[in-house]
């Protein structure tokens, strides 16, 4: 079912895509259940997308809550080669500011109990993670920020910044960190944290999906000395700001998407992982 090239995953203040014309919804079942909404397909600049609200619309569920395998399963089988995950973290970085954007190359998954593969059951198989993102995607991802940062007037007191590599660390929430595991991340080198990314990232590899986040900072977290803790409002209030930011992105990743579709390393990763069969070993 070739109906999508590009699968956007949207996270917290980001439900729809504004640019989506044509738009239809569908309803996908998995064997992993259903994913977290219902999938919107539609086009943007004639590429064909399909969107998933990864909280739900009406952001209903949680970090643990998210429907991971099943929202990864659904975009394959729509045929997607390219998922762009839009994510609001915050920063463990002095230069990473809120409503900078950061391009993470690297995870380290401290997540507990998700479901994390589509493998088991006698079916094996490692595929190499040490790669997580795919740079191609990436790069399309970094040429788009930058045109719309070059085409918005400045409104804000100091121009935005785009960070074009760091590690995202991922919790489990739902809380926020507490001020020891914070310094503890940064001493772990991370610059962002956020609550979704893992195990997303592992399944769409798994699923040989080019994967790169569009990560939009909201908050230092609770390490910064001088700058404010964390809280949900501080965190909604550049929510709203970072979510009308990343529609345009968004377009603008869409088209050169199309018009580019790099090569991926991840679609073709099934062939440098490890994959066994119960009756191969024996
Ligand atoms: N998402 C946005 N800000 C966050 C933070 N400080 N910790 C975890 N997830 C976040």
């Amino acid at each position: 079912m070739n109906q999508a090239l590009v699968g956007v995953i949207g996270g917290s203040g980001l439900y729809q895509m504004d640019a989506l014309e044509d738009v239809q919804e569908a309803v996908i079942n998995t064997p992993f259940g259903m994913p977290s909404d219902p999938l919107v397909i539609g086009r943007v600049h004639g590429v064909p997308v399909a969107f998933v609200a990864r909280h739900g619309r009406g952001h209903r569920l949680l970090p643990s809550e998210v429907a991971y395998c099943a929202n990864i399963y659904a975009l394959k089988q729509l045929g997607v080669r390219y998922v762009l995950s839009v994510s609001a973290v915050g920063s463990l970085k002095e230069d990473f500011r809120p409503l900078d954007m950061v391009l993470p190359d690297q995870f380290i998954d401290l997540t507990r109990g998700r479901e994390s593969t589509f493998f088991g059951r006698g079916a094996i198989a490692h595929f190499s993670m040490a790669q997580p993102v795919c740079a191609a995607t990436a790069d399309i991802l970094a040429r788009a920020v930058r045109r719309v940062l070059e085409d918005e007037p400045t409104k804000t007191s100091r121009s935005l910044a785009l960070h074009t590599s760091g590690t995202y660390v991922c919790i489990e929430g739902p809380q926020f960190s507490t001020q020891a595991e914070s310094h503890y991340y940064r001493s772990m080198g991370a610059g962002v944290i956020g609550m979704t990314n893992m195990p997303e990232a592992k399944l769409a590899r798994e699923a040989q999906m080019a994967y790169s986040t569009l990560a939009m900072v909201t908050d230092f977290d609770c390490w910064h000395p001088v700058e404010a803790h964390v809280t949900a409002s501080l965190a909604m209030a550049n929510l709203t700001q970072n979510a009308s930011r990343a529609q345009h992105v968004l377009a603008e990743a869409i088209r050169l998407l199309g018009a580019e579709q790099p090569i991926s390393l991840a679609h073709s990763a099934m062939q440098n992982s490890l994959l066994t069969h119960p009756n191969a070993m024996s």
